[in-house]
C-alpha cells in the first residue's frame, strides 16, 4: 500500500516541477484526494482562523448540538443511525456573491478573517485547476471556464466540529458520500483525526497535518475528465476522544454552467468509454445529488441521460 500523497506545492518551482507534477497527476489518478503543504496560505492567517472557529463553536453552536442530541435521543442510540450525521454546522457564501454579512451570531473578526481566508483558497483552488490541466493536456483555463456559466463558479465553505461522540460506530460523523462539486479544499483539525477515504475497499485515514490544505475531487471532474479522475467516497468518524474541526470549501460550477466531458479527452477513447457520462445543466445535477448524496454516484449520472 503507498502512502497517502503529500504534496509541496513550493517544488512546483524549479527543476522539482516535473516531479511535482507527476505526484499531482498520480493522486488524482489513483487517490482523489492528496494534503499540501507550502501552499502559500499563511500559517497566522489559519491559526487564526481555527481559534475563531474554535471560539464560535463553543459560544454559539456547542449548546445547540446537545440540544439536538438529547432531543433525537442520539447519545443513547442501540443500532446504527442511517439518516443523521454526527456534527455540527454552517455554510458561507463567497461566490458569485458572499452571504456573509448576513450569517448571524459571526465577530467582525470572523467575518473578516474567513473573507481573507476565502480569497487565498479561491486563488489556490483556481491555480489548481491549472495544473489538473497542464496534467489532462487541456489548455490553460480549461476548467475555469468549464466551471464558469453565466455569472461565474460557485464557491463556499461549510464550516464544521464533528463533537466527541459515545457510539461513533453506530453514527457517523459524516456518512459516506462522494462530493458533488469540483474541487474542495479542507482545513482541518490538526489533532482530533477521523476523516477516511475509500481506496481498493479500505478506509484510509487523511492524516492530520498542522497547516496543510487537504484536496479531494468532486462528481463534475470526473464528468469533465470523462472518469480519468475520479471523485472518491469519503466519510467522517466521530471520536470518543476529542471534538474535531473542519473548515471544508467548495469550488463548483455556476449553477446554469453546462457540464460534459471534454471532446479533447474523448478524442482519444474508444467508443465504449465516450458515453459513460452525460451533459447536464449542474443545478440539474445538485437537485438529484439533493436526494442522493449518500448513494452510490452511478444513478445520478444515469438519471441525467435521460
Ligand atoms: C463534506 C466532507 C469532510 C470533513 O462536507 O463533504 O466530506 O472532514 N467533509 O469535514
Ligand atoms: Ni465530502
Amino acid at each position: 500500500m503507498m502512502n497517502f500523497p503529500i504534496i509541496s506545492l513550493e517544488r512546483l518551482n524549479g527543476v522539482e516541477r516535473k516531479d511535482t507534477m507527476a505526484k499531482i497527476k498520480d493522486a488524482c489518478e489513483n487517490w482523489g484526494f492528496f494534503e499540501l503543504v507550502n501552499h502559500g496560505i499563511p500559517h497566522d492567517l489559519m491559526d487564526t482562523l481555527e481559534r475563531l472557529t474554535k471560539e464560535h463553536y463553543r459560544k454559539c453552536m456547542e449548546q445547540r448540538f446537545k440540544e439536538l442530541v438529547s432531543s433525537k435521543g442520539l447519545d443513547a442510540v442501540q443500532t446504527e443511525v442511517k439518516d443523521m450525521d454526527w456534527e455540527s454546522t454552517f455554510h458561507v457564501r463567497h461566490l458569485p456573491e458572499s452571504n456573509i454579512s448576513e450569517l448571524p451570531d459571526l465577530s467582525d473578526e470572523y467575518r473578516k478573517v474567513m473573507k481573507e481566508f476565502s480569497l487565498r483558497l479561491e486563488k489556490l483552488a483556481e491555480e489548481l485547476l491549472d495544473l489538473l490541466c497542464e496534467n489532462l493536456g487541456l489548455e490553460k483555463g480549461y476548467l475555469k471556464k468549464a466551471f464558469y456559466g453565466s455569472r461565474g463558479p460557485t464557491f463556499g465553505t461549510k464550516v464544521a466540529n464533528y463533537p466527541q461522540c459515545p457510539n461513533p460506530e453506530l453514527v457517523k460523523g459524516l456518512r459516506a458520500h462522494t462530493d458533488a462539486g469540483g474541487i474542495i479544499l479542507l482545513f482541518q483539525d490538526d489533532k482530533v483525526s477521523g476523516l477516511q477515504l475509500l481506496k481498493d475497499d479500505e478506509w484510509i485515514d487523511v492524516p492530520p497535518m498542522r497547516h496543510s490544505i487537504v484536496v479531494n475531487l468532486g462528481d463534475q471532474l470526473e464528468v469533465i475528465t470523462n472518469g480519468k479522475y475520479k471523485s472518491v467516497e469519503h466519510r467522517v468518524i466521530a471520536q470518543t476522544n476529542g471534538t474535531r474541526m473542519s473548515i471544508a470549501s467548495f469550488y463548483n460550477p455556476g449553477s446554469d454552467a453546462v457540464i460534459y466531458p471534454a471532446p479533447e479527452l474523448l478524442e482519444k477513447e474508444t467508443e465504449e468509454k465516450t458515453n459513460v457520462y452525460p451533459k447536464f445543466v449542474f443545478e440539474e445535477y445538485m437537485k438529484i445529488y439533493a436526494a442522493l448524496k449518500f448513494q452510490a454516484k452511478e444513478p445520478r449520472f444515469e438519471a441525467l441521460k435521460a
